[in-house]
């Protein structure tokens, strides 16, 4: 990566303005990069810069969860929503390696995803995180275990609900195939709560057949991680996930 083509980049992103707040438009794929090698330093900004390209080529919409050290200078370069992976319960003030969510707004985030299952929060938390983010116009996009917690969560009306069963994580066996269950009733008892809700599945979504199949179950669209941050040629992993749309 050349530094000053990320410079002109960045004063590039800060003329178009960064987009914060609003609401995305569905079906939407996001991509939370998570902790991976791939996510970081030259390799984070490239995976970025291909689902920019990806989304602009195709007209669908992506969003993505950069590595969370890389959050403001990816927000800042790639016109497509981005998202932290996690934010913490607290206000601004003397807590140290926390991530308030103004600090999320600042980086130029659209929002953030919270209570993934492999960082869980408290209910209290995660009442308090929607109601500040709402007051930020931040979008927040929760993580749920099971069809009880996604609809215990929309009673606090998040903008988005992601129902992940853990056990299916990182395997490769899309959610939407393996469990369709899950999803269909996640999104009846969540749309039922609250019919604004989004509601995205993910874990072991890899191929555009795993989307297709999250859409016909009434997914808003899909959150997923290794099936692209760990391929071998992500933009054909993204061009595939997109056809299932
Ligand atoms: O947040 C998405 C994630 O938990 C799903 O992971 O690797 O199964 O797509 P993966």
């Amino acid at each position: 990566m050349e530094m000053m083509a990320v410079e002109e980049r960045m004063e590039e992103g800060m003329k178009e303005g960064v987009k914060v707040g609003g609401k995305i438009e569905t079906p939407v794929i996001v991509l939370n990069e998570k902790a991976y090698t791939e996510s970081v330093g030259e390799k984070g900004f490239e995976l970025a810069e291909i689902c920019e390209e990806v989304a602009v080529e195709t007209g669908v919409n992506i969003a993505i969860c950069p590595h969370q050290v890389e959050l403001a200078m990816i927000a800042s370069v790639v016109n497509i929503p981005c998202f932290a992976q996690h934010v913490d319960a607290v206000e601004p003030g003397s807590h140290t390696g926390f991530i308030t969510l103004e600090a999320v707004k600042e980086a130029g985030a659209a929002g953030s995803l919270v209570n993934h299952s492999e960082h869980r929060l408290r209910i209290a938390e995660i009442d308090f995180i929607i109601k500040k983010a709402a007051s930020l116009d931040l979008l927040m996009i929760v993580c749920t275990n099971n069809i009880a917690v996604s609809k215990a969560v929309a009673e606090l009306k998040p903008y988005a609900i992601a129902v992940e069963p853990p056990e299916l994580i990182g395997t490769g066996q899309g959610v939407s195939k393996v469990d369709p269950g899950i999803v269909e009733n996640t999104v009846k008892e969540v749309k039922q709560v609250d019919e604004e809700s989004i509601v995205l599945c993910g874990a072991g979504v890899t191929n555009g057949e795993d989307v297709r199949a999250a859409i016909e179950l009434g997914a808003d669209g899909v959150l997923l991680a290794s099936g692209v941050v760990k391929a071998k040629d992500p933009r054909a992993v993204l061009l595939d996930l997109v056809s299932g749309l």
